[in-house]
């Protein structure tokens, strides 16, 4: 059985009020019992507030991003051993908004897959297709060719160790979500690729749904097969809406 997973991308939002605000309220709103675990991933700067509040709560905290390299002048990076010095569990690694406008391709998200997964990371894979690459039909070639790229640098194992999100670009940000069944037939082709090559694998790895996830939208995504949780953002910067999501598990 995978454990539902929801994480928060704050993206660059928050402030140190804010999100002393927004921590207090998801670590004393979240109910008792929750079976669904919970991972918040500030700005790297916000990083130690953020352990600082969410020590021994249960809730785990991660980056947005890394670099490839483990040390040296590279002015601006933070370091997979950095983020494991502020305790953290995951990093997101080649999201959309990484691969747009920062020019991250497949090789070096792979790179950067490697890099902390072998620090101790775990890493929050992205993965997605653009609009017209869904309206020409090559949404599975996309996702195939993204994933091909970790694969071939870290070996089918290492995705075990890891966590997928499926992300839409279209859907990021934008308030329209993929159906649940749009989303359902991504996942299963993702979680069949890898059964193609290692059963237990497919089995174990954790794929995430992201894009306008909302309050009224997670329970209904969520309880798809292939569906392990949800990679947020907006609604991960409002306290209700976040803890109705990890709620929704
Ligand atoms: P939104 O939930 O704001 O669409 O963002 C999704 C996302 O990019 C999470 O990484």
């Amino acid at each position: 059985m995978r454990q539902t997973l929801v994480a928060g991308n704050w993206k660059m939002n928050g402030s140190r009020s804010k999100n002393q605000q927004l921590v207090n309220a998801i670590k004393s709103g979240l109910r008792e019992g929750t079976t669904t675990e919970v991972a918040v991933c500030p700005p790297a700067i916000y990083i130690p507030q953020v352990m600082a509040l969410l020590q021994d709560s249960g809730i785990h905290w991660g980056g947005q991003n890394l670099s490839q390299y483990t040390e040296g002048a590279y002015t601006g990076e933070i370091s997979a051993s950095m983020l494991l010095d502020y305790a953290c569990r995951y990093v997101i690694v080649g999201h959309s908004e990484r691969r747009s406008l920062y020019g991250e391709d497949d090789a070096l998200v792979a790179e950067k897959f490697v890099v902390a997964q072998r620090a101790g990371l775990v890493p929050i894979l992205c993965v997605g297709e653009l609009l017209e690459e869904r309206e020409s039909g090559e949404t599975e070639a996309v996702i195939g060719k993204q994933l091909d790229a970790v694969i071939e640098a870290a070996g089918v194992p290492a995705i075990g160790e890891a966590v997928i999100a499926y992300e839409p670009v279209w859907a990021i940000g934008t308030g329209k979500t993929a159906s649940p069944e749009q989303a359902q037939e991504v996942h299963a082709y993702i979680r069949e690729k890898l059964a193609a090559q290692d059963a237990a694998v497919a089995e174990k790895v954790r794929i995430l749904y992201g894009g306008s996830v909302k309050p009224d939208n997670a329970a209904e995504l969520f309880a798809m097969p292939d569906i392990d949780g949800g990679l947020i953002g907006g609604a991960s910067l409002d306290a209700e809406s976040f803890l109705s999501i990890c709620h929704a598990g």
